[in-house]
Order: structure tokens, then C-alpha cells, then sequence
């Protein structure tokens, strides 16, 4: 910068001159003008009205002018400053103006595009596998019957002939809810100062419907059921039983066998069969184990190293669940003459049918709800 000097002429100083100035002046117009975007503009504006750029400099020179040169010079650079500084702006307003235009076309969403943002569900494979279970039964006559889960102790065991020093009834399998004679039972006939459990099975249901109904009584009747298991890739301690039951006149053990052919038939495949092995529950006599073929290899992986079966671990059978000729002493406390109907029950757990039906690894996959596991069955209704 130069020293104040008092003999200073501003037409002497070379960035004063008047046609310097204008000079400075042009070629910021020019660069504006010419700046075809707002990054270039940013560029013009730092070398035409930046702190270094002619306009600034010789702005800077006034100072060192004489008093008498100074208002001349100082209105020369303010003008042309003034009208580089309209320029930017102008032309900052218009580039902007112009971007504005281009990202509203370049962005635009057409709102009227078809879209999937609510992925489609499917509906749980216990829900879709139990029904068609129903469906069989429901297509023969039966009706689909319910009962409550919180069960009084006497539908869940005494009903059933389990009595009370029966090992079903320990803390090991029963989620206990009320002891016997707490208020707020369930209520309900013949359960007197019974407890409260969780169901531990559908049997209960059986009682419920004799109760309700007069014989011939036909129900299924599929829910869910608790035990006191930990939670692992083959126990849960919540899950669900389908619960047949038929009492009527004259119906014998060959009636059961043929109603479970045609069940497996229906579920898995025409030329299936079933086989029944001695077993014991205290509400049926005789009671039975039922299994079916394997599904899957037919029995032709037993004794036959080359071809094992993951279906039935090579063993030709899979277990369904147990079953039997309804106990007369059941048929008796639900007020039924055993002397003129006899019937026959079985029950069987869904997950354990969905497990081997459908390859289910892990019953955990079951309980998670996790939309990976369910949308693969699809949307059977
Ligand atoms: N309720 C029995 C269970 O949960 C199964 C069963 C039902 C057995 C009906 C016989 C008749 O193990």
C-alpha cells in the first residue's frame, strides 16, 4: 500500500485511473455475465469482488490519496463496485432461479407409480395347518368346539380320570393360576373348589362338549396349550393340540382307525396308513400311540443305509400322538350312559406335525414372528 503523499494525483495512480477503473469494471460485467452456473459465479465473484481483485485494490489505494482527490476517486470505485455488486446479484438470483427449475423436473416423484410399501403378510402356518386339519373333520360332520385356556383343575385332570396324585399334575408340567378355593374361579359346572390351571392339553375340551351337548357329540376342537418346558428347538412351553372327539352309539376301535386313515390320507398323500401301538392315558381304554408312514420316503429308508429319510430319522413310522377308546368313567362324569355309547378321542400337537410336514428344524422359528419364517408357506386361506 502506498504511503499518504500530498502532492497525490489520483489520475496518476495507474489503479485509479479512470479507465482502469472502468477497465476492472467490464471485465467483472463480462465474467458475470458469462458465468454459466453458480460455481462459476462463485469463482467471478472472488476475482472481480474479492478481497483481491482490482476493484478491492485500487478501493485501497484511496486512502493514501490526498484529501482533495479522495471524494473523486472514492466515487469512481464506488460506482463501478456498486454496479459489480448489482451484477452478482442479479445474476445469482437467475442462476438460482434456473437451478431450482432443473432439480424440480430432475427430482420430480411421480406420486401416481404404483408402490409396495406395505409388504403383503402371510398368515402363520400353525393358523393355516390347524384349519386344514378342521377342514377334514368339519367335511364329515364334526364341529369345531372350543374351551377356555385358563382351565378349571377339574376339567383338566379330574374330568379325565388324572387323579390328583397323578405325576401330570406336579409342578413340573402344570402352569398352576389359582389354588383350589381362591375366589374368581372360572366357573362353570362340576368343578366344586377346583384350581385354576393352564391347559395342558385339549382334553379338556372333550368334557366341555359332553357337558354342553347330548350324544352323538362329533367335535374337533384345535388350542393352544401350556406346559412348563423351557423354550428350545423341540419344546415350547405354549403350544397347540388338535383335540378329536366322537361319542355315539356302537363305535369301536375300528371306527378310530378309519377315521385316522382318512385324516392322514387327506393331510399327506391317498396311499398312507396308520398303525396304533398299546399306550396309556388314564381317560381312554384301551389307549394307543398313533403313527403314520412316512410321508416322505414310504418306509423305504429302513434297512437301507443308501437312502436314509431325514422325515422319519429311517424309521419308517412318524408319531403323531396318542388316542384311544373314550374311558366309560369319563363318559360317566359327564353324565353319559356308558352302557349305551362308547366313543373315541386322540389328540396331537400342530407344531410337531408342522416340524415334520414341512422340514421345521427349530420350533423357536415358530414362536418369533419373524416374517422370513411365515411368508414362505404363503397365503393359504
Ligand atoms: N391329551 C393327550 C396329551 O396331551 C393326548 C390324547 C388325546 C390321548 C386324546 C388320548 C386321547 O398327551
Amino acid at each position: 500500500m502506498s504511503a499518504p503523499n500530498k502532492s497525490y494525483d489520483p489520475v496518476e495512480v495507474e489503479a485509479l485511473k479512470p479507465e482502469e477503473i472502468d477497465r476492472a469494471r467490464d471485465a467483472a460485467l463480462a465474467a458475470i455475465a458469462a458465468a454459466g452456473d453458480l460455481e462459476a459465479l462463485r469463482e467471478v465473484k472472488a476475482a472481480h469482488a474479492g478481497d483481491r481483485s482490482p476493484l478491492a485494490l485500487a478501493n485501497r489505494e484511496i486512502g493514501a490519496l490526498p484529501p482533495h482527490a479522495k471524494a473523486e476517486a472514492g466515487r469512481r470505485v464506488g460506482q463501478a463496485r456498486g454496479a459489480v455488486g448489482q451484477a452478482l446479484k442479479r445474476r445469482q438470483e437467475e442462476l438460482e432461479a434456473e437451478r431450482d427449475e432443473r432439480v424440480l423436473v430432475e427430482e420430480a416423484v411421480d406420486v401416481t407409480l404404483p408402490f409396495d410399501r406395505v409388504p403383503a403378510g402371510a398368515r402363520h402356518p400353525l393358523t393355516t395347518l390347524s384349519e386344514r386339519i378342521e377342514d377334514v373333520f368339519v367335511a364329515m360332520g364334526y364341529e369345531v368346539a372350543e374351551g377356555p385356556e385358563a382351565e378349571a383343575e377339574w376339567f383338566n385332570f379330574d374330568a379325565l380320570n388324572i387323579a390328583p396324585d397323578h405325576p401330570a399334575r406336579t409342578m413340573q408340567d402344570t402352569f398352576f393360576v389359582q389354588g383350589p378355593g381362591e375366589s374368581g374361579g372360572s366357573g362353570g359346572s362340576g368343578e366344586g373348589e377346583s384350581g385354576v390351571v393352564l391347559r395342558t392339553h385339549t382334553s379338556p375340551v372333550q368334557i366341555r362338549s359332553l357337558l354342553e351337548r347330548k350324544p352323538p357329540v362329533y367335535v374337533i376342537c384345535p388350542g393352544r396349550v401350556y406346559r412348563t418346558d423351557e423354550l428350545d428347538a423341540t419344546h415350547t412351553p405354549v403350544f397347540h393340540q388338535v383335540e378329536l372327539l366322537a361319542v355315539d352309539e356302537g363305535l369301536t376301535m375300528a371306527d378310530l382307525k378309519g377315521t385316522l386313515d382318512h385324516m392322514v390320507r387327506s393331510l399327506f398323500g391317498e396311499d398312507l396308513r396308520t398303525r396304533l401301538r398299546p399306550s396309556y392315558f388314564p381317560f381312554t381304554e384301551p389307549s394307543a400311540e398313533m403313527d403314520m408312514v412316512c410321508f416322505a420316503c414310504r418306509g423305504e429308508s429302513v434297512g437301507n443305509p443308501d437312502r436314509p429319510c431325514r422325515t422319519c430319522s429311517s424309521e419308517g413310522w412318524i408319531e403323531l400322538g396318542g388316542c384311544g377308546m373314550v374311558n366309560p368313567r369319563v363318559l360317566t362324569a359327564c353324565g353319559v350312559d356308558p352302557e349305551r355309547y362308547s366313543g373315541f378321542a386322540f389328540g396331537f400337537g400342530i407344531e410337531r406335525m408342522l416340524m415334520f410336514r414341512h422340514n421345521v428344524e427349530d420350533m423357536r422359528d415358530m414362536v418369533e414372528g419373524d416374517v422370513r419364517f411365515t411368508r414362505p408357506f404363503g397365503m393359504e386361506i
